[in-house]
């Protein structure tokens, strides 16, 4: 399975691989707590939640349908990227991704390294665009993307409702890898 070693802004090294079963608990404590921030910066909420055994079941290797990637730093695990590819023949060179890193571990460059490993997944697989939706609010994560080379390409109105009742508009982000 692919590894990619990368070095944070302050010199660690640190390693993004391909998420195995034995990374669930930690993957999912993660993506627990960042979806308890506040402003939401995730589309997930408690009562669609993951559990470990869903997210052992859901998880893809590097394979044509997609990738799941974890960061480990220190040999903790730091954060995680999915990428789904398009299920529809129409829409099998496009690819969308998600991406968490845990707020102790942010603005190091993990995000950025995840990014550039699932690019690599996506170019082996012959993808042509790869997609993503951010919260029009997410300042930290649109600078990320726009630096990658990731272009605005719209904007869904009141397009995420939580229990609560707080709506988000949504913003489509893309980059054409050929
Ligand atoms: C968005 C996220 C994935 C980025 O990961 P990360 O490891 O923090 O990213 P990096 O350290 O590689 O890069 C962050 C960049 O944003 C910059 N940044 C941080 N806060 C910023 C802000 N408020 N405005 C603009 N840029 C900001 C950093 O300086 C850094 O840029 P640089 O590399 O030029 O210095 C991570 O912060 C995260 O998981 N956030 C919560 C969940 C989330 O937002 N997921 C994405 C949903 S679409």
């Amino acid at each position: 399975m692919p590894q990619f070693p990368f070095t944070t802004k302050d010199g660690r090294t640190g390693l993004v691989r391909v998420a195995t079963p034995g990374d669930a608990k930690a993957a999912s404590a993660i993506t627990r707590a960042v979806m308890n921030e506040r402003p939401r910066t995730l589309m997930v909420f408690p009562e669609e939640f993951w559990s470990v055994r869903q997210w052992r079941r859901f998880r893809l290797g590097w394979e044509s349908r997609g990738a799941w990637l974890v960061a480990e730093l220190g040999g903790m695990l730091v954060g995680m990227v999915t990428i789904h590819r398009g299920d529809r023949a129409s829409i099998r060179h496009t690819a969308e991704f998600g991406i968490t890193v845990a707020a102790d571990a942010r603005d190091i460059g993990i995000g950025r390294a995840l990014i550039e490993a699932m690019e690599r997944w996506a170019r082996e697989q012959g993808i042509i665009k790869v997609c993503l939706r951010v919260f029009v609010n997410n300042e930290r994560a649109k600078s990320l993307y726009e630096k990658l080379g990731y272009e605005i390409e719209g904007v869904e109105r009141r397009q995420v409702r939580f229990p609560d009742g707080e709506e988000i508009d949504t913003m489509l982000m893309a980059k054409f890898l050929a």
